[in-house]
């Protein structure tokens, strides 16, 4: 049985518990967040004892928390929960910049606990099976892959648009396109981006291209324009199309130089994250303190293409 803990009771959290019902051996138990009446709507739903504050909540019988607050405390609550000897999932982006990154990761590594980013999609049924498939009919070397997501109806006093919460579409978008570089084409050798700031002082639309070890990258993520996302992987011998939105793939197609088109549909269930809860409760039975998929590398290498991405258009965060 997985013990956790929830800090933060916003949207992607009442989103983990649609998913954590569906994962045998959970069991919601401690909630916290900044307003008390966020954490008694929250337990009231979903069950789960309501908090005073974090420390009471990292005092209780938890094994692991989730963290679901905005990036600007996911370091602190991270670390926090950490030395209070609680594994951790995080949301993304886990750490403002990879230098935040690297003290959270430094001190799971001295505590012997599991850290592990929230970044969704590779767990999700049509990814898995995307990935498995392309063992048996690979389209060869992949060597370029173009994706982007702007969504363009959200609400204007969304977390998104707040320079002090670390908003921004590199932030809160591009992670994912960040993750799927790297996912397909190996470390990141060189970033370029260009990027159009709104009045809040956050990036409203950013394009950013990189290199990698494997190939070339050619990225977008927005807040103000209504994107196609999808994403598209090109390799010597066929290319993929995963269709939108490709964050919470369910539908992919494989198209062959040999002309074969193939088709994969796996439609996903409970919002998603169930399979990513899966994952991490699978690690913690086996012990281990960083995940083989979402590794410690993979957080390291998101972050440095969106530090690098955020050096070129210029956005600093406070404290920077
Ligand atoms: N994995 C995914 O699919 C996905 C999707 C969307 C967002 N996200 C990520 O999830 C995170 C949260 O996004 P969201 O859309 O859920 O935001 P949200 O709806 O604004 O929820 C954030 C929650 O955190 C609480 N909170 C904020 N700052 C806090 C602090 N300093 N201390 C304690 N509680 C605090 C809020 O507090 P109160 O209500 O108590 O005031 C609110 O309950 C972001 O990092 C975002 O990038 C992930």
């Amino acid at each position: 049985m997985t013990r956790w803990g929830i800090i933060g009771c916003g949207r992607i959290a009442h989103r983990f518990m649609q998913g954590l019902p569906e994962v045998s051996g959970n069991a919601l138990v401690s909630v916290w967040s900044r307003r008390p009446e966020s954490v008694t709507g929250f337990t009231s739903k979903f069950g789960g004892n309501p908090c005073g504050t974090v420390e009471e909540l990292l005092l209780s019988d938890i094994d692991a928390v989730y963290i679901a607050t905005l990036p600007d405390s996911h370091a602190d609550y991270s670390i926090a929960a950490l030395n209070a000897g609680k594994h951790v999932l995080c949301e993304k982006p886990a750490a403002i910049n990879l230098t935040v990154l690297n003290r959270i990761l430094a001190i799971a590594a001295a505590k012997g606990l599991l850290f592990m980013e929230g970044m969704k999609p590779p767990f999700f049924p049509l990814y898995r099976r995307l990935k498995a498939y392309l063992i048996d009919d690979p389209i060869g070397e992949a060597g370029y892959v173009r994706a982007g997501s702007s969504v363009a109806d959200i609400s204007p006093d969304h977390p998104n648009f707040s320079y002090e919460l670390v908003g921004g579409s590199l932030m809160q978008i591009g992670i994912y396109e960040a993750f799927l570089a790297i996912d397909w084409l190996g470390a990141t050798k060189q970033v370029q981006a260009l990027g159009r700031f709104g009045e809040a002082g956050i990036d409203m639309f950013s394009i950013f291209q990189s290199e990698h070890k494997g190939g070339y990258a050619q990225l977008y993520c927005g807040l103000d324009l209504h994107g196609m996302g999808d994403a598209l992987i090109c390799g010597t011998k066929g290319n993929i199309t995963i269709h939108k939105n490709w964050w919470n793939p369910a539908k992919a197609t494989i198209s062959y130089l040999d002309g074969r088109i193939v088709e994969l549909d796996e439609p996903y269930t409970a919002g998603g994250l169930n399979y990513e809860i899966e994952h991490f409760c699978g690690l913690i039975k086996a012990g281990l303190t960083e995940s083989p998929v979402i590794s410690h590398e993979m957080s390291r290498q998101m972050i440095s293409m969106l530090d690098a991405a955020r050096a070129q258009i210029g956005l600093k965060f406070r404290g920077e």
